[in-house]
């Protein structure tokens, strides 16, 4: 590991101060521009978007709707494979006067379907700073847009099984389609991992399903009967009504592998991963060449996962890497305290030695056809993973989004966005806030540095809020000198090791942003903000390009705010007019280093 890596020497810019301004607000010297835009035509005969006149099968070819995970497959030095998410749709921003799912028109609802997924497109750098810009022209043959109708398959230890079988696929082995797709990775071979995430908010008749299954659809909170919801699916395709197929739920809530090279490729649900609403999927390797994915289920009192493939990974043995994330075990995380805690008048506990930290374990669930979970079966542990964490005890953390290793230090960095449901009485040296509007970051080290362990330290480096606020803690940083920072969501590490954290849903009352914190040495908790979006907008994405002269953002939901609709804009970024979710690049106007 690199000894000087993650101690912020290079970081020099002046940080952004918090704002409500209707644009990206980046550092002085910086410069900045739009990649691509809901619906930019991704596919070569994909037409011009027209607000106004959208259509289902327009958008299947064009851009889709709210970007998230982004990340970049190089071809060579100026020329590469941008990857994004496509989370979800909103439809009260996306058509004029829109009536809600119950009264939508049947073209709306097939449109919010081709709006979900993902987009590969292929992207060129423009002149030598680090400025990208889509490829608009000649035959761009990786291009292509995955949606919710997109045949994919099982693969792992789940797949055929009789819970993931429906009329449609008598055999349990070719789910259509993936939905809410929020952040993600990729693997050492080339592919992406795409996490399908909140998958519940698009069933009707949860209350349905026969008796058996009741408490597993419960458990995944869906919808009773036929809510008033924004989206009804059902009513164009019905296998979204769980009164009439009751396991296509099932089918959802899985890490999907795409291979962006191969345009034909079928998507793959990957059973050996589990189903939950899964955040994240980044992988490392542990010590012995194993494959691990860290993964976290983005809800409040919600658990941290990881997966170990049982084989090593092989340079260049791609046929035998790309079986890999069928066989290994899924390990749930435990936390504990090192110390005895006190409260803090009502707001959560403080522990005695004044640090966040303790040790903690990876609870074994399921490996292969091997439950470790007693009265389940390996396959329902991986189809109702969530149930199998309760019944071992895993620790219930503040909703994990982002978890991701940081490749130069070797520490395991998880966002923990917040949970205004946690009680004093449940703060716990690992979740130490109760009723957590801010957030914070945790911090794990795997016992000798081995992403295989069982076991490891961990910390809590980060509790967010304002930093005029006792309650906050900047790894015991001069509080004077750092960003107020809120919500934090999506983690990465640029290549001196350093964190870079992006926000949803900033509590302090301003826009969302990027934020970048070295992590170890004098300026560890040294928090910046390096960028903030318009108005309504969450910060997805974030990715520091290898050489480290570019960022890209997505800039989801723009506009998303109460009462905002076409008619009286939330937001006009990037154009001036309708708001667009889009992917942005910023850059040192010289070509520096990301930070300079
Ligand atoms: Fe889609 Fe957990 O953010
Ligand atoms: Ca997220
Ligand atoms: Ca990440
Ligand atoms: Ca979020």
């Amino acid at each position: 590991k690199e000894q000087h890596g993650g101690r912020g020497g290079d970081l020099r810019f002046t940080p952004v101060r918090p704002n409500k301004d209707d644009k990206l607000t980046i550092p002085e010297n910086y410069r900045s521009s739009v990649v691509v835009r809901w619906g930019d035509p991704v596919l070569p005969d994909a037409p011009a978007f027209d607000f106004d006149n959208q259509s289902a099968e327009a958008q299947s070819k064009q851009f889709g709707y709210n970007c998230d995970y982004v990340t970049m497959f190089p071809m060579g030095r100026d020329r590469a494979l941008l990857w994004v998410n496509h989370e979800y749709t909103d439809e009260s921003l996306m058509f004029r006067d829109y009536p809600g799912g119950a009264e939508a028109t049947e073209e709306q609802i097939r449109i919010g379907l081709a709006g979900h997924g993902g987009s590969v497109v292929e992207i060129e750098r423009e002149g030598r700073a680090g400025e990208w810009k889509l490829v608009t022209k000649g035959r761009r043959r990786y291009n292509r847009r995955i949606t919710a109708e997109t045949p994919m398959k099982f693969s792992g230890p789940a797949a055929g099984s009789d819970l993931l079988r429906t009329d449609a696929d008598p055999e349990g082995r070719k789910p259509v389609g993936m939905l809410n797709n929020c952040a993600g990775g990729t693997t050492p071979w080339g592919t992406v991992l795409t996490a399908e995430e909140n998958f519940d908010q698009y069933f009707v008749n949860g209350d349905k399903v026969p008796a058996k299954q009741r408490p597993y659809v419960e458990r995944y909170t869906i919808a009773e009967g036929t809510p008033e919801i924004s989206r009804r699916f059902d009513r164009v395709d019905e296998r979204f009504d769980l009164a009439k197929h009751p396991q296509e739920c099932n089918r959802f809530g899985w890490i999907v592998e795409i291979d962006p090279f191969d345009p034909d490729s079928t998507p793959v649900k990957r059973t050996a991963l589990g189903r939950f609403k899964h955040e994240a999927a980044n992988t490392t390797l542990a010590r012995d060449g194993r494959l691990v994915v860290y993964m976290g289920d983005d809800s409040r009192f919600e658990y941290i996962y990881k997966f170990v493939s049982k084989d090593r990974y092989r340079q260049g043995a791609d046929r035998h890497n790309r079986d890999l994330l069928d066989e290994g075990t899924l390990y749930v995380a435990k936390f504990t305290g090192d110390s005895p805690e006190k409260e803090i008048d009502g707001s959560g506990k403080l522990p005695e030695d004044g640090e966040f930290d303790g040790s903690g374990e990876w609870i074994p669930l399921v490996s292969g056809d091997r439950s470790y979970v007693q009265g389940m079966t390996a396959e329902e542990v991986l189809v109702y993973t969530r149930v199998a964490a309760d019944k071992v005890g895993a620790t219930k953390m503040d909703r994990p989004e982002d978890i991701e290793r940081n490749l130069v230090t070797g520490g395991v960095y998880v966002a923990l966005t917040n949970n205004s449901d946690r009680t004093a009485a449940q703060a716990d040296e690992a979740n130490p806030r109760a009723a957590n509007k801010h957030g914070h970051v945790l911090e794990i080290i795997e016992r000798r540095d081995d992403a295989g362990a069982r076991s490891f330290a961990w910390s809590v480096p980060l509790v967010c809020g304002d930093p005029d606020d006792a309650n906050t803690y900047f790894a015991g940083y001069d509080k004077k000198k750092v960003s107020p920072i809120s919500c934090p969501d999506n983690v990465t590490f640029d290549r001196d090791g350093n964190l870079w954290i992006s926000t949803d849903g900033n509590a302090l009352g301003t826009n969302d942003g990027l934020f970048v914190m070295p992590v170890r040495g004098r300026e560890r908790g040294h928090l910046r903000q390096f960028l903030t979006v318009p108005v309504g907008a969450e910060t997805c994405g974030p990715m520091v390009t290898k050489d480290q002269r570019s960022v890209f953002v997505a800039v989801q939901h723009p506009g998303e705010i109460d009462g905002a609709g076409p008619d009286n804009p939330g937001s006009r970024w990037p154009d001036g007019d309708q708001p667009r979710p889009s992917v942005a690049v910023v850059w040192h106007r010289k070509g520096l280093k990301i930070g300079s």
